[in-house]
Parts: C-alpha cells; structure tokens; sequence
C-alpha cells in the first residue's frame, strides 16, 4: 500500500478477526515504533507485545474503554518512564508519535489497530511485569480487521479541512 494510501485507510478497528499476525509483520510494525523521532532521541518507550489470549482477556480489564483487547491478534502495551510532571508532556508526545507510527506501519499491511487507554496502572504492572519506575501509558490492539478490510475513506468523521486549516494566520 502507498503511504497515503494507508493513512487514508487507517482506522480505530475493535472487532478482530480470528487470524493470527505473522512475526514478520508485527516485528515491522514494532520496528516502525522503534524508528520514530523523540525529543532529543529520549526514546523514552518501550514496547510489550501479548498475543496469549489469556493474558490479552486480563489486559482488557484495564480501562473500561479496553474490552477490545481481548480479541486482538496482538496488542503492543507502550511502557513509559513514571515521568516527572515537567516532562510528561514531552513524553506523551513523543510516545503518540511512536503510536501512529505503528498504526500506518500496520494499516500498510492491512492490519487493523486502536488505541486504549489505561485506568488501572496497578492491574496492567502485574499482567504485563512491569517494573516500578514503568507506566503502561496506552494498549494498541492489533488483527484484521473482522469486518469490512481497511480501504481509504472518502469521507472521514472529522472536522471540514477548511475549518481546521488557516493559512498565514488565523
Ligand atoms: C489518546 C487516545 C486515547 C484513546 N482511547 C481509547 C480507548 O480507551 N478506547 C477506545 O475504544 N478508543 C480509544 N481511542 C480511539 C478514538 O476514539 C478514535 O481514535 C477516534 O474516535 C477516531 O476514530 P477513527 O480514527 O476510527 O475515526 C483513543 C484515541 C486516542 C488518540
């Protein structure tokens, strides 16, 4: 798929198909997070992968907003520092780029991705072993998608181009 392609077809998918994802295509979507720019290289991530369906149904259980965990593929947990205040921010961002990095990554492949949040940080250290000094700061499920393939949209939910853009000033 083209690069615009895939971000044209990219997607929230929480309805998985039961196919498991290569290791060769999840390695490369990892790798795409791995590749992405950080503030000052921090490289402040780290990358948990769960494809046992016992473990992912556990993980699930983390936000309310997660349920779809459980029947992913795969779901990459992004682990972060137990940032201080003054650089969660910076953090933040450069873990959002590391995520929507993975999700063309994936969309390339037509794999499907979403996003969930984490509630329970008590809950999602113990499932997934994180040490002290580590936040599981977001669950990307990944699978096919168990419904209609990704294809791009012609016509996103989103804010009219002409409304979000100002050219010049605003
Ligand atoms: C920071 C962030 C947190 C999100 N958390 C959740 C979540 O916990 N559960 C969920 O189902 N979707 C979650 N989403 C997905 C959004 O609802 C989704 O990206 C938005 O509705 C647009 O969907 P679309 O790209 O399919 O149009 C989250 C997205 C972002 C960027």
């Amino acid at each position: 798929m083209e690069t615009w392609d895939a971000i044209r077809s990219r997607r929230d998918v929480r309805v998985f198909a039961e196919r498991p994802i290569d290791d060769g295509d999840l390695d490369r979507i990892l790798e795409a997070g791995r590749r992405s720019p950080s503030s000052r290289n921090t490289q402040p991530w780290d990358f948990v992968v769960v494809t046992d369906r016992e473990q992912l149904a556990e993980l699930a259980t983390v936000w309310q907003g997660a349920g779809h965990v459980a029947g992913s593929a795969a779901t990459v947990a992004v682990v972060a520092p137990a940032a201080e205040e003054a650089t969660r921010a910076t953090v933040f961002f450069d873990l959002g780029q590391a995520v929507f990095s993975m999700m063309v990554a994936a969309a390339d492949l037509g794999i499907g991705s979403g996003h969930a949040v984490v509630a329970d940080q008590e809950l999602a250290r113990r499932v997934l072993g994180l040490p002290e000094d580590r936040i599981c700061a977001h669950l990307v499920p990944l699978g096919y998608p168990a419904e209609r393939p990704l294809r791009p949209l012609s016509r996103p939910e989103r804010r009219p181009f002409d409304e979000v853009v100002h050219r010049g000033r605003w």
